[in-house]
C-alpha cells in the first residue's frame, strides 16, 4: 500500500476479531480493535485459575492460522491432541471406537484459553515490531452501534462518561469490520443500511460444562485421542482431552428436562443410570455442584445475507453466521472468513467494494452448507441413534 495505511475497526477481540486484526495489521492496514471486556491478561495474578475449555478444531481453522501467522499458529497448535476418531461409551459404560476415516483424518482438541493467548502474544509481538503502525486495542468500549452514512463511524459508551446511556465517544475509520458474535451490534446497524436477510433460531436443548480432573500424575483417566461420546436418546455428554490430562466434558439436554433436575438426589439418580462410568471420572460431588451452581447456555443458529454494505463495512464469524455446535466447526469457519476475505483484499489490490462483494457471493453457498450439516446434525442425533457427531 501507498499512501497514508487505510484505517480499519475490528468489533470484537474474540477468537476471530483477533485473528483479523493481526491478518490486516500485517497486510498494512492500521487497525484499531474494540472489545467491551477487560483484558484478560491484566488478571496477573494466577491465569491459570480458569479450567481449561477446549474447542475441535479442523484442517478448516488450521489452514486460516497459518494463512495469517505462521508463528502464532506453531504456538497455538503445540498444545493440540489429535482425535483420530468417537469412542463411544453405553450405558454400562462399555466403550466402542468409531474411527474417523480410513486415512486417518483427524480432528484435534485445542485449548480455548491458548488459542486467545497465542493471538494475543502474537498482536503484542507484531506491537513491538512496528514503531508507527501498531494495533490499537481498545477494552473496555461497548460499541453500541456504528454509523454507515458518511465516514465510517463507531459509536461507543463512553468509558469515562457518567451516564452509560447517553454519554458516547465516536471514532472514524476508512471501514469497519464486525466480529462481535452472536448477538452482533455491528449486523444489527447494518440491518439499517442494506437488504439483510436475516433468520434467527434457539434449538431446544442447553449445554452445561463439566470437568474431567487429571488421573494420577498427570495421566490420562480415559484414551486421549478419541472425542468421547455418551449418546442418549434426547440427550448426551461429550468429552475432549487437555493436555494436562483432564478433558472437558459437555452436557447437552432440553431445556426442561435440564431444569428439571434440581435436587442432588434426582441429578445423581439420572447420572448414575445414565453415564456411570462418566460419575466415576467427574465425581457425584462434582456434577451436581455443576447443575446446581453452573449457568446453562442456549444454542441458536443464526444465518443472514448479504453480510455487507458498500466498502464500508461487513460482518464475519459469530456476527454472521452462529451455528450449533454439533459439527464442531462455529470457530474454524470463522477462521476461514478471515482468511478469504483478507485474500480477497489482496486480490482486489485493496479495492474493498469489489473485494465485499465477492465475499458475499461466494462465501454464501458454503456458509449455508455448513449451517445445514450443523443443524442436520442436531436433527438426526435427536430424534434418531445420536451417533451422528461431528
Ligand atoms: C458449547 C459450544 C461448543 C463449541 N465447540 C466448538 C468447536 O469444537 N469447534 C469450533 O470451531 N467452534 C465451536 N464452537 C463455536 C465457537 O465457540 C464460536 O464459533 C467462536 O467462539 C466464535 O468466535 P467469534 O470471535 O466470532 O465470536 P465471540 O467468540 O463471541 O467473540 C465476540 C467478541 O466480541 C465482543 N463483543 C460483543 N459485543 C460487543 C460490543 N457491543 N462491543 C464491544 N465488544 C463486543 C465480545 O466481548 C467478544 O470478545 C462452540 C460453541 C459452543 C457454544
Ligand atoms: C481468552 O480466554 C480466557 C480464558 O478462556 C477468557 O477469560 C478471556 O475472556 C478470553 N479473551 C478473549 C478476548 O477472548
Ligand atoms: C507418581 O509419580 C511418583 C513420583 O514419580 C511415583 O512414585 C508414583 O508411583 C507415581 N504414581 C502413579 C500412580 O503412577
Ligand atoms: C432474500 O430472500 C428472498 C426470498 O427467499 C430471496 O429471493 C432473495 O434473493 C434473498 N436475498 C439475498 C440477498 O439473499
Ligand atoms: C473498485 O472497482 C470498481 C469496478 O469494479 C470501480 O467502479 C470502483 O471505482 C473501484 N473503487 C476504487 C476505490 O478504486
Amino acid at each position: 500500500m501507498s499512501k497514508s495505511p487505510e484505517s480499519v475497526a475490528v468489533v470484537g477481540a474474540g477468537l476471530v476479531g483477533s485473528l483479523i486484526a493481526l491478518g490486516l495489521a500485517r497486510k498494512g492496514y492500521k487497525v484499531t480493535v474494540f472489545d467491551y471486556r477487560p483484558d484478560s491478561r491484566d488478571q496477573s495474578s494466577g491465569k491459570t485459575n480458569l479450567r481449561s475449555i477446549n474447542l475441535a478444531v479442523s484442517a478448516r481453522g488450521i489452514d486460516a492460522m497459518r494463512y495469517v501467522d505462521e508463528d502464532m499458529s506453531k504456538e497455538a497448535l503445540k498444545g493440540i491432541i489429535p482425535m483420530y476418531g468417537r469412542m463411544i461409551h453405553d450405558t454400562k459404560g462399555k466403550q466402542e471406537s468409531q474411527i474417523y476415516g480410513l486415512f486417518g483424518e483427524s480432528i484435534n482438541s485445542i485449548d480455548r484459553a491458548k488459542l486467545n493467548e497465542s493471538l494475543y502474544d502474537q498482536i503484542d509481538k507484531f506491537n513491538k515490531l512496528n514503531g508507527d503502525l501498531k494495533i490499537e486495542l481498545k477494552f473496555k468500549y461497548k460499541v453500541k452501534n456504528v454509523d454507515l452514512k458518511g465516514v465510517p463511524t463507531v459509536v461507543c459508551v463512553d468509558p469515562q462518561g457518567s451516564d452509560k446511556e447517553t454519554d458516547v465517544v465516536k471514532f472514524e475509520y476508512d471501514f469497519i469490520i464486525g466480529a462481535d458474535g452472536a448477538f452482533s451490534q455491528v449486523r444489527s446497524s447494518l440491518q439499517r443500511y442494506i437488504r439483510m436477510n436475516y433468520s434467527q433460531e434457539y434449538i431446544d436443548m442447553c449445554y452445561l460444562e463439566l470437568y474431567i480432573p487429571p488421573g494420577p500424575n498427570g495421566s490420562f483417566s480415559i484414551d486421549p485421542n478419541h472425542l468421547h461420546i455418551w449418546p442418549r436418546k434426547d440427550f448426551m455428554l461429550i468429552a475432549l482431552a487437555n493436555a494436562d490430562g483432564s478433558f472437558t466434558s459437555t452436557f447437552f439436554g432440553p431445556w426442561k428436562l435440564t431444569e428439571s433436575l434440581k435436587e442432588p438426589k434426582q441429578i445423581t439418580e439420572f447420572f448414575t443410570t445414565n453415564f456411570p462410568d462418566a460419575v466415576d471420572l467427574i465425581g457425584i460431588d462434582k456434577v451436581v455442584e455443576c447443575f446446581t451452581t453452573y449457568p446453562k447456555g442456549a444454542l441458536m443458529h443464526v444465518t443472514c445475507n448479504q453480510y455487507h454494505h458498500q466498502d464500508k463495512c461487513i460482518i464475519i464469524g459469530d456476527a454472521a453466521h452462529s451455528m450449533v455446535p454439533f459439527y464442531g466447526q462455529g470457530m474454524n469457519c470463522g477462521f476461514e472468513d478471515v482468511r478469504i476475505l483478507l485474500q480477497l483484499l489482496e486480490k482486489h489490490k485493496g479495492n474493498r467494494t469489489d473485494a465485499f462483494e465477492e465475499y458475499t457471493k461466494t462465501r454464501h453457498e458454503d456458509l449455508k452448507a455448513i449451517l445445514k450439516l450443523a443443524l442436520d446434525n442436531y436433527n438426526e442425533m435427536s430424534t434418531k441413534i445420536g451417533y451422528s457427531l461431528f
